[in-house]
């Protein structure tokens, strides 16, 4: 089968069939109104995806709270959201019905900014100390995550990604470093437990045999005591507790995971690495293909981690024929290998959020590749609004007078 063929091949997610294997990753770019609603720029970003040929759309982290948060102009799933999300959903799916829509929910835990909100904690991190959590705090949470599923589902979402990755509260708790002893930390048992208990009660709630529940998991954190390592304070890898957490979340109705590494604030080229290191992207095919071993046949694993591939020009992935390189090939060859099931694209969506129907339509010479500049991660840092400032002029003249306000100087990368 050529790399077109496996990439346009249906598969068939939960009750749902996705129509090829392209993946919009989630991608917060902070441009929510004063109300956590989507704003014009919101609509313009996701119209283009569903415009795009993408089979299936990952909301970008949507908070479940605003009292605790990591951007100033993120998007929020509240009851006083619930009108504009569904009118936001209404319009996205009239443009493309059969791109299916998860929403990513997430509370930003210690990655909360204590600028504008409140920083808590599960234990104390160096750097990232807050307010510690209580056992009523995180049940009251828990309380707004089922809410929150129960907003997207009536909006129209197909799905949510219950969000346990990139050191945000869901994999804060995950981690052996959590080893105060409450209610949610210290043992295996404890630190699983608001998962555990979330994809139940959520399932519960939302009553519906169709909507979709997984996850993007980091399945290792990279740092002592994150998760996937050994104890609360060893730098060893040990995947014992993230294969039973992933396990265990199947066995409670997860149809899909998105698989990640690395937490952004931390051990950022893990998650993304800049031009510099892009190497890193061949770590990710291990952990998928980690995925693909432990879970059932029907379970769907998403890889991330592309934007590296481009065209098959980049000279930087060495020991490898350049044809081989590009996104297409390689991305193709993945699925052939059975290593993952679909292509997460993150950077390469802002970059070009048409790729998938580009190639779809025979028109692959006219797409955009990302260079790996990381200048919407700048932008993410000074809560900017995000997009590609490469390849979009909006966004371009954004990162130039953010630039010259911070009085940097120098050309930016492109
Ligand atoms: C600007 C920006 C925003 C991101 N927002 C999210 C997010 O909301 N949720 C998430 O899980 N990952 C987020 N990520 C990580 C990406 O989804 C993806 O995992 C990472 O960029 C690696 O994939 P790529 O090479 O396709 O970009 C973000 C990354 C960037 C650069």
């Amino acid at each position: 089968m050529d790399y077109k063929q496996t990439l346009l091949s249906p598969i068939k997610i939960g009750n749902f069939t996705a129509a090829n294997r392209f993946f919009a990753q989630p991608m917060e770019c902070t441009d929510a109104d004063a109300d956590g609603n989507p704003s014009d720029l919101t609509y313009a970003r996701y119209e283009n995806l569903f415009k795009g040929g993408f089979a299936l759309i990952d909301l970008e982290a949507i908070t479940i709270t605003g009292e605790s948060r990591g951007r100033k102009n993120q998007l929020e799933i509240m009851p006083k959201n619930a009108a504009a999300i569904a009118k936001f959903v209404r319009t996205l799916k009239a443009i493309n019905p059969k791109a299916l829509f998860v929403f990513q929910l997430t509370h930003a835990g210690e990655l909360s900014n204590p600028a504008f909100s409140r920083r808590v904690t599960v234990k104390n991190l160096p750097g990232y100390e807050g307010d510690l959590l209580s056992d009523e705090e995180v049940d009251r949470i828990m309380d707004e995550f089922v809410l929150a599923s129960q907003i997207a589902h009536d909006a129209g979402a197909d799905g949510i990604d219950m969000k346990f990755c990139h050191g945000y509260l869901g994999n804060q708790i995950l981690r052996p470093y959590n080893d105060r002893k409450w209610k949610y930390g210290g043992s295996w048992g404890n630190r699983s437990r608001f998962a555990y208990d979330l994809y139940e009660r959520i399932q519960k709630a939302v009553n519906d045999p169709n909507f979709l529940i997984g996850s993007k998991v980091s399945l290792w954190e990279g740092f002592p005591g994150g998760f996937g390592s050994a104890s609360p304070d060893s730098p060893v890898m040990d995947m014992t507790e993230p294969i039973d957490f992933i396990k265990n979340l199947e066995a409670r109705g997860a149809s899909y995971f998105v698989e990640t590494i690395g937490n952004p604030t931390i051990t950022i080229s893990y998650v993304e690495a800049d031009r510099d290191h892009e190497y890193m992207t061949f770590m990710h095919a291990y952990f998928a293909n980690l995925l693909k071993k432990i879970c059932k046949p029907e379970t769907v694993i998403i890889g991330s981690h592309f934007a590296p591939f481009r065209d098959g020009k980049n000279t930087r992935l060495g020991a490898m024929n350049p044809r081989d390189t590009a996104l297409f090939a390689y991305a193709a060859k993945c699925i052939q290998d059975g290593v993952m099931d679909m292509v997460g694209l993150g950077r390469q969506s802002l970059a070009d959020p048409l790729t998938p129907q580009k190639l779809i339509d025979g028109k692959e010479n006219e797409i955009k590749y990302c260079s790996s500049c990381l200048n919407c991660l700048e932008l993410m840092i000074q809560q900017e609004h995000i997009g590609c400032a490469t390849f979009n002029k909006r966004y371009t003249k954004t990162f130039v007078e953010m630039r010259k306000r911070l009085g940097k100087v120098g050309a930016m990368h492109t």
